[in-house]
């Protein structure tokens, strides 16, 4: 048997049209599942592979999480869901999030986004007895001093990840989380594209490079897959040692 065959199983992956979300969904396609990816335009061509995006092979639909109602009203192209994985987020720069209104809207895509989904999912997911996955940040582990909304709804994520797991373990459905050190994607060019930024991130992962979708591929399919089968609650870190 092999247990990363994901052959017949449907997967969702909201934040799934760029980065690392995307990268656990190609990597959920390649081991033979449907999958099916959210992001916040309106088409899949208005994504291009220079800001991380390949959505070949994927079914995308458009869904703005911070619209609690849209979550309600969203209509899946799919009528059974084994895998959810949750990597939508957002975080904004320059001090914003010290401003209440960037403050709310970090919440409200990173942490309250996460249980709207999780909960809107949750029938489709019990009667499964499928997983969910919810990306979360090494950046729930320690302060980020420009970010305190990233910071709070990181942290409540991976509070989220532990409660639902206990909480919705007797529906048969198994919840876990990522926490992400830093990775290459549209969301971390402020620091990637600048050398110096770079080289003093760098200087700080004990494996001396930085992060890729696909390395957090690996854990959300074995987070998916029945060789966690014993594991519920638990956010995996995978950093490269950043916060060792
Ligand atoms: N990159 C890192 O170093 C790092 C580290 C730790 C944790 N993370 C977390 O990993 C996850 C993925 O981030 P990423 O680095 O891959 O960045 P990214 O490429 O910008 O991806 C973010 C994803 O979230 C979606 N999204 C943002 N706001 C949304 C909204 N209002 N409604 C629906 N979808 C929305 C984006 O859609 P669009 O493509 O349409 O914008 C995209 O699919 C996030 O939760 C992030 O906090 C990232």
């Amino acid at each position: 048997m092999n247990e990363l065959d994901f052959s017949g199983k449907q997967v969702l992956v909201v934040g799934g049209s760029s980065g690392i979300g995307n990268g656990i969904a190609q990597a959920f396609r390649a081991k033979g599942a449907q999958v099916a990816v959210c992001g916040t335009r309106a088409h899949a061509k208005d994504y291009s592979a220079e800001e991380g995006s390949d959505l070949t092979g994927l079914v995308y639909a458009q869904l703005d999480v911070s619209d609690a109602r849209a979550i309600d009203a969203f209509k899946p192209s799919f009528e059974r869901l084994d895998v959810l994985v949750l990597a939508q987020g957002a975080v904004i720069y320059r001090r914003g999030e010290f401003e209440m209104a960037g403050f709310r809207r970090v919440l409200e895509v990173n942490l309250m986004s996460l249980m709207a989904c999780a909960t809107r999912f949750h029938p489709m997911l019990r009667d499964s007895g499928g997983s969910l996955i919810i990306v979360s940040s090494t950046a729930a582990y320690h302060s980020t001093m420009g970010n305190p909304a990233y910071n709070a709804s990181k942290t409540g994520a991976v509070g989220l990840t532990r409660t639902l797991g206990e909480a919705w373990a007797e529906d048969g459905i198994r919840i876990n989380g990522i926490a992400p050190g830093l990775v290459d994607t549209k969301m971390t060019k402020v620091t990637t594209s600048n050398p110096q930024r770079l080289e003093g991130a760098l200087s700080r992962i004990p494996l001396r490079r930085l992060g890729t979708p696909a390395d957090m591929a690996g854990a959300a399919l074995f987070l998916a897959s029945p060789l966690s089968s014993y594991i519920i609650g638990q956010t995996i870190v995978v950093d490269g040692g950043l916060i060792l």
